[in-house]
């Protein structure tokens, strides 16, 4: 059905039950990113915290000007108040001008780091993350939770300090100004925080959900705008338009559902303290007018309860700012918590292989680690060896595995038996960065960065410079880009040039073979050529091919030419090595997929009679 629902399925791990999920426990988790700005982060507050109690000061200078200059008819003492109040007020500004001063650079910090170690985990999870999380649900986790956090750190945290330090202080001159007024005002204080904590459990639910469903719609936009040829093409803009419109509806429900209980909240934490102050006021005018209080004392019992209405009723929304925090701790954390794939494969290391040079799979078993454990694996028992500067061709039906294998050999995904040896050497036992150093990729899909063209294929080698990219672009037939309007400086990519397919998949071709691999492994990388531009790569790739030890899937008879051997895969296993010629005239399946007739899976395989099994070792 649409896309929406889709995406929906393959929604990651559930988040943690709520009930063993605590906010304090989430928020403490960002604590080594705080670290560094701590000093900071303290003062910040502490300036903080002053300014607000400065606050509570000005109820004193008013008690002392009711008591003393206003009750003795003393203008000059009245305006001496008033300039202390002013003086008050500015300080007071000034505080927390410089509170925001303090936070706001090392906090914009706290961020970047956050989000530098997400992008970095993200590129280091195995490719089976990837196949199992939305990019839209990564995104929204990079972007949206991690500006929470900073606002949580520079905002909530600060101030539900803050305002905690300035209740406490309050009540303690309230209490010393009249006990028995403070008491009334305490009293609401205990169905207060019960509530609060009520409201604090429901918000953390909705607002979970309602981040999740922000990077659900994220997916579906990034999906329309990345695929918008096939949205057009397919007339797919209703549906789309339609999928859209009810993941937006579903989050405008959590929103409103959200603001309801937010609504809730507040009017309590707003009426609940009123009623107390008005009670306070009826008790104090009675007590005033039996002469066992002053006025003036009254005055400022009375405008020290209202300087703190404020610190409690933002109590609530500090919370549920603090919720939402914690959630987007949470959802930060589940990312950064999945495992990176090893360097070096953990368990049993076998004896370094006497096999002899080459690329040997040996007793190969794959399956995928979503796959149901009943089902039968996507590769198994795969025995093949290919010499050293021997070319291979990989021929199978569509979804026979081919894909697969050939991403085993860099470790896109970890074998589930048997080994790969390079040269005698097992690649589960190799550090990466030297196994990316011996076997180069081509896919399928050619994928080019938002980069130039050098760029683009100097991906492939490092240290590798002017000349060999312009040997490789000769290899891969892509002198085109020589034409280009800035040549191989060209930006090309989601920013720059569009490239036709063909010209894509000879950048890619470039890439693989720019820093002179020993391995050479190539997904089916001649698909998307005409058949002239084929027939030229075919030519160069033929010199390549020469120097190197080559997987290649292929699909046409022209592609398999290139290569000394061919295998076959069926059914999951490699049923057939030979030559081309051999396999042709005694492998009915082979025969029939060089035929000409692309097959389609199933038909493909059906009514073949299952070769007998070759293994070459
Ligand atoms: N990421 C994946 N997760 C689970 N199953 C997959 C994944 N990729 C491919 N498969 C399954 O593995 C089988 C082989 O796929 P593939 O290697 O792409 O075949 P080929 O390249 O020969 O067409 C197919 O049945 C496919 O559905
Ligand atoms: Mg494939």
């Amino acid at each position: 059905m649409s896309v929406a629902n889709h995406r929906l399925r393959l929604m990651p791990e559930k988040p943690a039950e709520p009930t063993d999920r605590s906010a304090v426990r989430s928020l403490m988790r960002l604590w080594p990113y705080v670290r560094p700005v701590r000093a900071r982060w303290f003062a910040a507050a502490f300036v903080a915290v002053l300014a607000s109690c400065l606050s509570l000061v000005i109820p004193l200078v008013l008690k002392w000007m009711v008591d003393g200059p206003v009750a003795d008819r003393d203008p000059g003492g009245v305006w001496l108040g008033a300039f202390y109040l002013l003086l008050l007020g500015i300080v007071e500004a000034g505080l927390f001008g410089l509170r925001r001063w303090l936070v706001a650079r090392p906090l914009a910090g706290v961020e970047a780091s956050l989000r530098a170690d997400l992008y970095r985990h993200l590129q280091r999870l195995p490719v089976a993350f990837h196949d199992r999380w939305p990019s839209g649900q990564l995104l929204s986790r990079g972007t949206t939770d991690l500006m929470l956090l900073r606002m949580f750190l520079a905002f909530p945290l600060t101030f539900l300090l803050v305002n905690t330090t300035t209740i406490l202080v309050g009540f303690v001159i309230l209490f010393a100004q009249e006990w028995s007024l403070g008491l009334v005002l305490l009293a609401p204080a205990v169905p207060l925080m019960i509530l609060c904590s009520v409201f604090e459990t429901k918000y953390s639910l909705v607002a979970r959900k309602a981040q999740d469903q922000v990077g659900d719609l994220t997916t579906v936009v990034e999906e329309s705008v990345l695929g918008i040829r096939i949205v057009k093409g397919f007339g797919r803009n209703r549906s789309q338009a339609r999928a859209f419109r009810a993941l937006a509806q579903r989050l405008r429900g959590t929103e409103l559902v959200k603001a309801r209980l937010l609504a809730g909240i507040w009017a309590l934490i707003t009426a609940i303290p009123e009623l107390a102050i008005g009670a306070a006021l009826v008790l104090g005018t009675v007590q005033v007018a039996d002469g066992g209080l002053s006025a003036g004392t009254l005055v400022a019992f009375l405008s020290t309860a209202l300087a703190l209405r404020w610190p409690v009723e933002s109590i609530g929304f500090l919370l549920a700012m603090s919720q939402e925090s914690a959630t987007a701790a949470d959802r930060f954390f589940e990312v950064m918590d999945v495992a990176e794939e090893p360097s070096t494969a953990v368990g049993d290391r076998r004896e370094p292989g006497g096999d002899g040079a080459g690329l040997v799979f040996d007793g190969v078993e794959f399956r995928y680690p979503d796959a149901d454990a009943a089902s039968a694996p996507v590769l198994s028992r795969i025995d093949l060896r290919i010499r050293p500067g021997e070319t291979m061709a990989l021929v199978g039906a569509t979804g026979s595995g081919k894909t697969t294998l050939t991403a085993l050999v860099p470790r896109l995904h970890e074998v589930t038996g048997g080994r790969i040896l390079l040269d005698g050497e097992d690649v589960a036992d190799m550090e990466r960065s030297r196994l990316r150093e011996l076997v180069s990729v081509a896919f399928e899909e050619p994928t080019l960065f938002s980069a130039t063209v050098g760029e683009n294929v100097l991906m492939g080698a490092e240290e590798a410079g002017e000349e060999e990219l312009r040997r490789a672009l000769s290899v891969a037939q892509a002198d085109f880009v020589h034409d280009l309007p800035q040549g191989v400086d060209t930006q090309v990519g989601e920013q720059g040039l569009s490239l036709s397919g063909g010209q894509r998949q000879r950048l890619a071709l470039a890439r693989a073979v720019v820093g002179g691999p020993r391995f050479l492994v190539l997904d089916d990388p001649l698909s998307a050529l005409d058949v002239h531009t084929e027939a030229l790569v075919e030519a160069a790739l033929r010199r390549v091919l020469e120097g190197t030890t080559a997987l290649v899937v292929a699909h046409r008879p022209s592609t398999v030419m290139l290569a000394d051997r061919v295998a076959l895969l069926s059914g999951g296993r490699i049923t057939a090595v030979g030559t081309h010629q051999e396999l042709l005239h005694h492998n009915t399946e082979y025969a029939w997929l060089m035929s000409g007739a692309e097959g389609t899976g199933a038909e493909a395989r059906a009514g073949v009679p299952t070769a007998e099994e070759v293994s070459t070792r």
